[in-house]
C-alpha cells in the first residue's frame, strides 16, 4: 500500500480552546452585530476566519526570533531576509512592509493614478480597495470556469488572456501593470498556471507593461503546478517558485500566508529605479528601508519561513488537510468549490440558501449559523465584502456568494476538520428553515466587511 501523508512535525506546544453552548454563542453573536470579526477569540471553538497570521511558528523561527538584531539601519536580519528573498523568489532588491497592504500601498502610490485600469485574476478586497482609494478602476478577467464551483478547471486561477489583451487593447494608456494573485483567494485558493503567467508576460511585453504578482500564497500555488502541470512534476517546489518569478517584475508579499509569521509583508521587484521610488513611500509610510514596519526578530522568522513553506511535505500536510474538509463536505452533499483551494474551503451560499432573498446577505448568514451550531468562525466572501459599486452606490452581487473556512497552518488536526464538517452538515440539514437573513444598520465606505453592523429580518 502507499503510505499517506502525514504532518513533518510533532507537537511541542499546546494552546487551550475553549467550548460553550448555544445559548452563550446566540447572545455572544448578538452583541457582535452579527459581525464575525467582533467576536472575542475565547467566544470561538474553531477559528476558520483566515489563515493570515495565525499559523504556528516552527522551533527554527521561534529560535530565530532571539537571533533578532534591532539595530535601526543595516541590521543583519534585513540581510538574513534579503537573502532569502533573492534565493528563494530571485528579487534582488526588496522593502520590508508591516503587512501585504502596507505593501500595496507603497506600491501603488508609485504605479496606480486615478483613470487608471488595473486588470487581473479576480483582485483581493485590500488590493481593489488600494486601486478604488486611488480613484483608478479593478478589472477582473478571471476565467469563466473560475465561477462555476463544479468544473474541475485544474487552474481556477488563471487570467483569461483573450479578456486582459482586449482590456489593455482599448485603455492602453491607462493601464500601467496586470496584477495576478497566487493562489487566487477570491476565486477560492485556486492556483495560476506556468503557462498562464507565462502569457500573461507576453500580453504585457506587447504592450510594455509590468507584471505584478498578488504572493501572498505563492508556495501553495507552486504545489498545485507540480501535481498538475506536467512539464514540473519532477521539478522541486523551490525550482517550480523560481520559474513563476522569472516573468514577475515585482510582487507584494503578506507573509503572514506563506512565510508562517504573525506579522509582516514587503515588496520585491527587478528594477532599481523602481525600488527608488518605492523607498520614498516606504519611509514616508512604513519605516527605514532596512525595516519598514518590522522587528528585526520578525525579519528572522520570516527568512526562516520562507524555506519551511517551500518544502514539499509541509505543501502536501497542509493543502491535503485542507482537501479532507473538502471531501468531508462533498460526502456530505455540501456544495463548495472544487478542484479544493489551497488555504480554504469555500462554500456556496446560493446553492445552501437559495430561498432566501439575495439582498439578505446569503453567505453571512449560514456564516452565522454555522458560528450559532458550533463556535465555528469561518468569513463571508460575498456580497457584503464587495462593497458597494463607488459609481451607483448599490450593493454588488458577485458571481459566487461563499462562506470561506480558512485553514490555518500547522494549527489544527484532522479531528478539528471531522467536527467542523459535522457542524456544517447539521445547519445544512435544517436549511430549509432558514428563510431570512440580515440587513445593515452601518457600514463603512470602503472595506465595509470589516465594520459592518448586521440586524435580523423577521420573517
Ligand atoms: N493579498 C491577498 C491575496 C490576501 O489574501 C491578503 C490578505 C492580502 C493581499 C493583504 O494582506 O492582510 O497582510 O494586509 N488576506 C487575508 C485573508 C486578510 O483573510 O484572506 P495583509
Amino acid at each position: 500500500m502507499k503510505l499517506p501523508y502525514a504532518e513533518p512535525f510533532k507537537i511541542k506546544m499546546v494552546e487551550t480552546i475553549r467550548k460553550s453552548t448555544k445559548e452563550e454563542r446566540i447572545k455572544w453573536i448578538e452583541e457582535a452585530k452579527y459581525n464575525l470579526f467582533n467576536l472575542k477569540s475565547e467566544q470561538v471553538f474553531v477559528d476558520l476566519l483566515t489563515d493570515s497570521g495565525t499559523g504556528a511558528m516552527s522551533d527554527k523561527q521561534w529560535s530565530e526570533m532571539m537571533l533578532g538584531d534591532e539595530s535601526y539601519a543595516g541590521a543583519s536580519s534585513y540581510y538574513k531576509m534579503k537573502e532569502a528573498i533573492k534565493k528563494i523568489l530571485g528579487f534582488d532588491y526588496f522593502l520590508p512592509t508591516h503587512q501585504g497592504r502596507a505593501a500595496e500601498n507603497v506600491l501603488f502610490s508609485v504605479l496606480v493614478k486615478e483613470g487608471d485600469i488595473v486588470p487581473g485574476n479576480a483582485h483581493f478586497d485590500t488590493t481593489k480597495g488600494h486601486i478604488e482609494f486611488r480613484k483608478a478602476e479593478a478589472v477582473d478577467c478571471t476565467i469563466e470556469e473560475a465561477y462555476d464551483i463544479d468544473n474541475m478547471h485544474p487552474f481556477k486561477g488563471n487570467v483569461d488572456i483573450e479578456k486582459l489583451d482586449k482590456v489593455i487593447a482599448e485603455n492602453t494608456d491607462r493601464v500601467q501593470f496586470i496584477i495576478v494573485t497566487i493562489t487566487c483567494n477570491s476565486s477560492g485558493g485556486q492556483p495560476v498556471s506556468i503557462e498562464n503567467l507565462r502569457e500573461v508576460r507576453k500580453i504585457a511585453d506587447k504592450y510594455n507593461k509590468l507584471v505584478i504578482y498578488d504572493s501572498a500564497r505563492f508556495a501553495e500555488n507552486a504545489y498545485f503546478i507540480k501535481l498538475r502541470e506536467p512539464e514540473f512534476k519532477d521539478k522541486s517546489i523551490k525550482e517550480i517558485v523560481l520559474e513563476m518569478f522569472k516573468y514577475a517584475d515585482a510582487m507584494t508579499m503578506s507573509s503572514k500566508k506563506d512565510a508562517i509569521v504573525n506579522m509582516g509583508g514587503f515588496i520585491a521587484m527587478k528594477s532599481k529605479e523602481l525600488f527608488q521610488q518605492a523607498s520614498v513611500f516606504n519611509i514616508m509610510f512604513e519605516g527605514f528601508i532596512s525595516y519598514g514596519g518590522m522587528s528585526g526578530r520578525d525579519m528572522n522568522a520570516l527568512a526562516q519561513g520562507l524555506h519551511e513553506s517551500t518544502e514539499f511535505d509541509y505543501l502536501e500536510a497542509r493543502i491535503e488537510q485542507v482537501a479532507y474538509l473538502g471531501k468531508r463536505l462533498t460526502e456530505m452533499g455540501i456544495p463548495v468549490q472544487k478542484p479544493y483551494g489551497g488555504h480554504a474551503i469555500f462554500i456556496d451560499a446560493n446553492k445552501v440558501l437559495p430561498q432566501m432573498p439575495k439582498e439578505e446577505y446569503r453567505a453571512q448568514t449560514l456564516a452565522v449559523e454555522l458560528y450559532i451550531e458550533a463556535g465555528v468562525r469561518g468569513v463571508e466572501i460575498g456580497t457584503i465584502l464587495a462593497d458597494r459599486d463607488p459609481v451607483t452606490g448599490l450593493d454588488r452581487f458577485p458571481k459566487n456568494e461563499f462562506v470561506r473556512l480558512a485553514i490555518p497552518r500547522r494549527v489544527y488536526t484532522n479531528n478539528h476538520m471531522d467536527y467542523v464538517a459535522v457542524a456544517l452538515a447539521n445547519v445544512f440539514e435544517r436549511r430549509n428553515e432558514i428563510k431570512h437573513g440580515f440587513k445593515i444598520i452601518y457600514e463603512a465606505p470602503i472595506l465595509r466587511h470589516f465594520t459592518v453592523q448586521l440586524e435580523r429580518v423577521e420573517g
